[in-house]
């Protein structure tokens, strides 16, 4: 496929409460291509993982939900999430910065969060319909009083273009949806290959409990696999916290 189908429709706000919601919405009440992108110059009301909130600095936070409509299994679903992980990454690769996935989703830079996705499925006949992508990244705002967190300023130490930064994302989203519709595999070894702290011992805490293991990967059912005392042990989202302090 040589013309792009992800931004080809391209949804630009001034200012929204949560593109997640306006793309939810509208794709409920109209009929939206596939690939359609909302981008908001201003999101006054962001939504994260864990309802928790996604705070945006004006023009210079870069918001944006993309729609798909996977159809695929379930079985498949984490599986989707890692190709829009593998898209970021690869995004940031090609403006010039080296991250990383945690775990589930999120993508770092030197240790600190640079942006964060948010997927919300629509699942009938057990199969995964539709999906709208939001993602948040970290890009002219400054982030120097949030903990553990950085933008593309910041590394750059120079604004970056938000349409460079959008056109790049759009491309790389398409690329890594075909590949995860063509070779899932491959989207497995890649997203493994790019874990945050792979093959590191790293302290967790479940339950309030500290414990140390090596992280080893990420399996197809979405869970973190850890070696602990020699024994793999896969735990869900969820269930378990990286406990850096
Ligand atoms: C996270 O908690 O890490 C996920 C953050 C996702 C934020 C993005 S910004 C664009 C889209 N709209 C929302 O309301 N949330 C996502």
């Amino acid at each position: 496929m040589n013309t792009l189908f992800v931004g080809q429709n391209l949804i630009t706000l001034e200012s929204v409460d949560s593109t997640n919601t306006f793309l939810l919405d509208s794709s409920n009440t109209e009929k939206l291509v596939e690939g359609t992108v909302v981008y908001a110059k201003r999101q006054i009301k962001g939504r994260g993982q864990r309802d928790n909130l996604w705070i945006s600095e004006g023009e210079k936070s870069f918001c944006v939900s993309v729609l798909f409509y996977p159809k695929i299994e379930l079985s498949y679903q984490f599986t989707f999430n890692k190709c829009i992980a593998l898209a970021l990454v690869s995004s940031f690769n090609i403006l010039g910065v080296k991250s990383f996935i945690k775990w589930p989703n999120d993508i770092l830079v030197n240790d600190k969060k640079i942006a964060g996705v948010l997927i919300e499925n629509s699942v009938r006949d057990k199969k995964l319909q539709k999906s709208i992508v939001g993602i948040g990244i970290n890009a002219n705002n400054n982030c120097s009083d949030i903990e553990n967190a950085i933008s593309l300023k910041e590394v750059f130490k120079n604004e970056i273009d938000i349409k460079v930064l959008l056109s790049t994302l759009c491309h790389e989203l398409e690329k890594y949806y075909l590949l995860f519709r063509s070779d899932k595999k491959q989207i497995q070894e890649l997203y493994n290959s790019l874990l945050y702290k792979k093959d590191s011992r790293v302290n967790f805490s479940k339950n309030g409990n500290l414990f140390t293991a090596v992280v080893k990967e990420v399996d197809n059912l979405g869970r973190l696999v850890l070696v602990e005392e020699g024994q793999e042990k896969a735990y869900s989202m969820g269930e378990l916290r990286f406990n850096f302090s």
